[in-house]
């Protein structure tokens, strides 16, 4: 009788703090909802504001990418209204994801950095024929300047929104940078290199891709030199973060992995202070890739460049080739003189794959040679 009232009792103290619990769980839902649908309130009408704000300018652009963004293997368009901030910044991404959401065939992407025309453009689409799944191509130019090709052309609407450049200058190097960028928006390209109106390939595209694409170092040639032309163009305004032994130079026609060339987009740091404090006679071009690799990647680089050029002129400018100096010895001695270089653990007779520099009339002896010498199929 006793227990039972006592059990009963137990019971109804449990029953309360049961009901307790449920008032104190259903409060707490309730203020939980109520808060969080101010949130959701609060971040809709933020999220708002901010599309109706920018739905005129670059919000909207990124929330509606054009086709050539959201194909992220497209060849597609190239016009994306995208400022250098917003296309360096999009670059600059690298998904974490190992597989693709496409079959991704890895190109090599030939950047062409040039004032005006393509006079060696012929040589160029004689080298690409009947490869288009492996390259992309991207033309820098002077604003305002057009390229005038056929729809079949490699180069058929492959320029990108340029800016003014001036030799020398930071704009060079900035102009680099916006050749990458562009480039690094197709998740295809794994190889990345630059080129000018007077280069030309000396090998034939399958030898040039397996080289590139099968290299576990990037080709950019880094060097100390200790002369005025060298260490003389650092500038200690520089220091903290850059150190007269880190300064280096080199030849701006690089070839770079995808790894070192979205490191390079997404660099502000460094290249701020070239910005600032390379200038004048101090050439960003030959400098900020070269340190800030050496700084950082210096081992993934050869530290040397495929192309090769003529500077047994002496001056600071490199000897122009013209029609005179087109043999097949000439040729052949580019392809291979003899020396040999490092090529990953091995050692190869293939140093060079391009050369500058080429005056327009040595197209015309070298597209008489590109069969017999250079190995281009079907010509
Ligand atoms: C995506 O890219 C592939 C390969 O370049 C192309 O064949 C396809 O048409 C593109 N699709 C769109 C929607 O742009
Ligand atoms: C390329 O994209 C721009 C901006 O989205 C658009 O204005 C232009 O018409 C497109 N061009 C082609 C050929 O699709
Ligand atoms: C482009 O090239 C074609 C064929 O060579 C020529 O007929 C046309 O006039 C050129 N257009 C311009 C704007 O130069
Ligand atoms: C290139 O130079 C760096 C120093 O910046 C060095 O660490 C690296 O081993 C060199 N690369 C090769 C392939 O020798
Ligand atoms: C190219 O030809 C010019 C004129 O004939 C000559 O002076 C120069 O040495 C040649 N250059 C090379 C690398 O053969
Ligand atoms: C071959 O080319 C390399 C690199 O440019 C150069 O150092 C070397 O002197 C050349 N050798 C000959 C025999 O011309
Ligand atoms: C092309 O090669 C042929 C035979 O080797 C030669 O007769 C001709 O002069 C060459 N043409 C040019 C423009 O070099």
């Amino acid at each position: 009788m006793k227990s039972t009232t006592v059990d009963r009792h137990i019971g109804l103290l449990n029953l309360a703090k049961t009901l307790s619990f449920l008032v104190v769980f259903v409060a707490g839902v309730v203020v939980g909802m109520t808060a969080s649908s101010q949130i959701n309130r609060y971040f809709v009408s933020q999220a708002k504001l901010y599309f109706y704000s920018n739905m005129n300018n670059h919000f909207s652009a990124m929330q509606i990418p054009n086709p050539a963004l959201r194909n992220c293997s497209s060849e597609a368009n190239l016009t994306h209204g995208f400022s250098d901030n917003e296309l360096f910044w999009r670059a600059s991404m690298v998904p974490r994801r190992a597989e693709y959401p496409f079959k991704r065939v890895p190109k090599v992407a030939f950047m062409f950095l040039t004032r005006g025309p393509l006079p060696l453009m012929p040589l160029w689409e004689r080298f690409f024929e009947g490869h288009r799944k492996y390259f992309s191509v991207y033309v820098h130019a002077l604003p305002g300047f057009e390229l005038n090709v056929s729809m079949h052309s490699a180069f058929y609407k492959r320029q990108i929104p340029s800016k003014s450049v001036e030799w020398g200058t930071v704009a060079l190097a900035e102009a680099e940078r916006r050749l990458l960028a562009n480039a690094l928006l197709d998740f295809s390209n794994e190889r990345f290199v630059l080129l000018s109106e007077s280069c030309i390939p000396i090998y034939n595209f399958p030898i040039v891709y397996k080289y590139l694409i099968n290299s576990d170092y990037s080709f950019v040639e880094s060097y100390d030199d200790p002369s005025r032309y060298g260490r003389g163009r650092y500038s200690r305004n520089m220091l903290p973060n850059i150190k007269l032994y880190q300064w280096r130079k080199g030849s701006q026609w690089f070839e770079l992995s995808r790894e070192l060339a979205v490191n390079i987009v997404a660099d502000t740091k460094y290249y701020t202070l070239f910005k600032k404090y390379c200038k004048p006679s101090c050439y960003p071009d030959e400098h900020y890739i070269q340190t800030f690799l050496n700084m950082f990647y210096g081992s993934l680089n050869a530290n040397r460049s495929v192309t090769w050029v003529d500077w047994s002129m002496g001056g600071p400018h490199p000897a122009t080739l013209g029609a005179a100096n087109i043999t097949e010895g000439f040729i052949q001695a580019l392809r291979n003189n003899g020396t040999v270089c490092p090529y990953n653990s091995e050692k190869t007779s293939v140093c060079y794959l391009f050369a500058r520099k080429f005056a327009p009339s040595a197209l015309e002896p070298l597209l008489n040679l590109t069969s017999k010498v250079m190995g281009f199929k079907n010509f």
